[in-house]
Order: structure tokens, then C-alpha cells, then sequence
């Protein structure tokens, strides 16, 4: 199958596609994601079959608004009301218990509930509009490697798995979307995201946060975060930001003769660069938030070095606010490997 970009000007041939059971990617203010239409089971089996993605892991409905929801979910608490007039558009999916066999299990995975969003990208929301169905939308990556924020990343993992790409440019956060679910009786994040616990709060009286995302022993609430994810086929080390625990790292690999590529903040990657095989420079304000929209990228760079790496060096941020989500994706990135000097 040919794999096709698509822009604005050619979205209705992306969406007659959508319409005919294909894949189409889109991009999102998060990462790209893998479209299908929701309530076609065989679009939707295709997805997994492109992305090699575990059958028992439920898919998120990307939706235009609130009054989607109404087909699906029978009853909407007040806060979750709160949660979807302060926060959507953007980077937060809600779990509802559904209308039982309003969507096909091959979204839900079997389970009673669904997870929804609404994208903040005025061109998938046209996209969704009209293809007048509810889009699936994991990550558009193969199962595992890091998510793809850019439409060359989409072309890279499912060229010819695909029908298309909405290329929408480099997406904005970085980071995929805070999961929160609204099931039980206290809303839980079960994946951390850009909004975080104490954003949640301003709106709502009270998040809880899945343990699992505390203690490794705890099996985590939400199918996805069981899996080996967002891991390049090089080794990966976390590197305690200060530069000192750099130079530290950089010495023993000298001594085992490893080729090393570091991922960092600019000024660690100025200072260091000529000591190195490759670099990539995370963040040249030094924020996490600049961090975090580069960390998928950079792992894809670095992992698909022109002379292959033995080892890659990544900086850590302090786990507060955007913080915890970034290291929650850098942990699994590294199988939790952290050097300390
Ligand atoms: O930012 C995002 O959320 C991106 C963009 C494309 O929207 N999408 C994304 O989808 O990250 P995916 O499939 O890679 O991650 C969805 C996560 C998985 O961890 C999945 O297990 C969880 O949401 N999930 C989906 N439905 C669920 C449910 N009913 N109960 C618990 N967890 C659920
Ligand atoms: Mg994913």
C-alpha cells in the first residue's frame, strides 16, 4: 500500500478514505495519532494489526466536543462537566463507563468503559467533523518505540501500512495525554500528561493517581502502561542533570569503548559535544516543557544514528508538574537504568 501525505487542502480525500475503513495518522497537540473510524470494527482490527499493538489494550475516541459524548455514555457527572469546559480542547482523555455495545469491543477491549478526547488541532477536528464518525487514535507508532511527534516519525514506523498522513508540523506538548478516569467513585489519573494532579485540582475537589505509577509492584490500572514502551533498540541511561554526572558516565564509557550519544540540555551539549559520537540538544532554555516536546524525537534521532550508538545519555528533570509525566516516559525509555556518579 502507497502511504500518502495530506494537508488541509487535500483533507476530504483523507476523509473518504477514513469513510472506506482505512488508516489515516493526524496529528495532535500531544503526538500523532493512528486514525480509524470508531464504529467500524475492521478499520479499527486493522489498526492493531499496523502498529503490532497487544489486542487487550483499549484504544482512546477522539471526538469533536461534548455533545459526542451523549451516544456513548449514559450519564455525565458534574465534574466531569467541570473537567471538559476548563480543559477541552487538549491533553486530557476521560474513562466513562459506556452504553453497553455502543462502540466495538475492538476499541474498548472488552471493558465496560471507554476513554475519550478531544484533540486541540483545528485540523483533526475538521477531519473528525467530516468524517462524521468518531476517530480511534493511539499513538501512530509501532508498539514499543517512542511516539511519534512529527509526520516524517508516522512515515518512518507504517510507510506502506497506512493510506495516509495528516501533516499537521511538529506537535506542540510532546508528551501524550493525561488518561483520567472518571469509573470509579474518586476521578484517578492512570497516565501522567501535561495536565497533572494539581491542574485537575483547580477545577475539581479531588484526583487520586493510579499506585502503580508510584510503586512498580502495584499492576497498573490502565491495559497500556504494562508494556515495555517508548524504548529505542539502543541502551538508554538517565543522567542526574548536573553536568558533572555527565562527564562521570562519559569516562567509564570511554573505558568500555562505547560510542555514545548524549541528549541534553544545550549548554551540557555545547560543553560536551566534541567528547562525544552524537548529541542532541533537548531544550535550549533549559525548561521541561521544551524538554518534553523534544524527548520522543530525540530518542528517534539517536536511535537511528548513522554510525549505530552503543549508549545514550538522557537528562533527567526534578519529578513536579510536566516534570513527572516527561520521567514517567524517560523511566520506560530506559528500563529505570539511572546513572549516578
Ligand atoms: O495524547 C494521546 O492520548 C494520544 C493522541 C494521539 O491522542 N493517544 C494515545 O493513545 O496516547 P494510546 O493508545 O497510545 O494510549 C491510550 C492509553 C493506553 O495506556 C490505554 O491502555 C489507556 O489509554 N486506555 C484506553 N482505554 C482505557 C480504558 N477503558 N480503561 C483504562 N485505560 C484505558
Ligand atoms: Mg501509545
Amino acid at each position: 500500500m502507497e502511504t500518502n501525505y495530506f494537508s488541509e487542502k487535500t483533507l476530504n480525500k483523507a476523509v473518504k478514505l477514513l469513510q472506506n475503513g482505512e488508516l489515516v495518522a493526524f496529528p495532535t497537540e500531544t503526538v500523532y495519532g493512528l486514525g480509524a473510524d470508531a464504529t467500524n470494527a475492521e478499520a479499527v482490527k486493522k489498526v492493531y494489526q499496523a502498529k503490532g499493538r497487544p489486542s487487550d489494550n483499549p484504544l482512546i475516541v477522539h471526538i469533536t466536543g461534548q455533545d459526542d459524548l451523549t451516544q456513548y455514555v449514559a450519564s455525565i457527572s458534574v465534574e466531569a462537566k467541570k473537567l471538559m469546559d476548563s480543559f477541552w480542547p487538549g491533553p486530557l482523555t476521560l474513562i466513562f463507563k459506556i452504553i453497553p455495545d455502543s462502540l466495538p469491543s475492538v476499541v474498548t477491549g472488552g471493558l465496560e468503559t471507554a476513554a475519550f478526547r478531544m484533540p486541540d488541532n483545528e485540523v483533526t477536528l475538521s477531519l473528525i467533523k467530516e468524517a462524521g464518525v468518531p476517530l480511534v487514535g493511539p499513538s501512530a507508532n509501532t508498539s514499543g518505540k517512542p511516539s511519534p511527534t512529527t509526520a516524517k516519525h508516522v512515515m518512518h514506523d507504517l510507510s506502506g501500512k497506512i493510506a495516509g498522513i495528516l501533516d499537521g508540523g511538529a506537535t506542540s506538548v510532546g508528551l501524550e495525554s493525561t488518561v483520567l478516569d472518571m469509573s470509579g467513585d474518586i476521578p484517578m489519573i492512570l497516565r501522567p500528561g501535561q495536565l497533572t494532579e494539581v491542574d485537575l485540582e483547580q477545577v475539581i475537589e479531588k484526583v487520586t493517581v493510579d499506585r502503580h505509577l508510584m510503586s512498580e509492584s502495584e499492576v497498573p490500572k490502565s491495559p497500556g502502561m504494562k508494556y515495555k514502551h517508548y524504548s529505542p533498540n539502543v541502551d538508554v541511561w538517565m543522567i542526574d542533570y548536573l553536568e558533572a554526572n555527565f562527564k562521570e558516565a562519559l569516562l567509564l564509557a570511554e573505558k568500555e569503548q562505547l560510542k555514545v550519544g548524549i541528549l541534553a540540555s544545550e549548554k551540557i551539549v555545547s560543553d560536551l559535544a566534541d567528547q562525544v559520537t552524537a548529541s542532541y540538544i533537548l531544550t535550549s532554555n533549559g525548561t521541561v516543557s521544551e524538554a518534553a516536546q523534544h524527548l520522543f524525537a530525540g530518542l528517534r534521532e539517536l536511535d537511528e544514528w548513522e554510525e549505530p550508538l552503543d549508549l545514550v545519555l538522557v537528562e533527567t528533570f526534578p519529578e513536579t508538574g510536566l516534570g513527572t509525566a516527561y520521567m514517567n516516559r524517560l523511566k520506560k525509555a530506559s528500563g529505570g537504568k539511572f546513572f549516578k556518579a
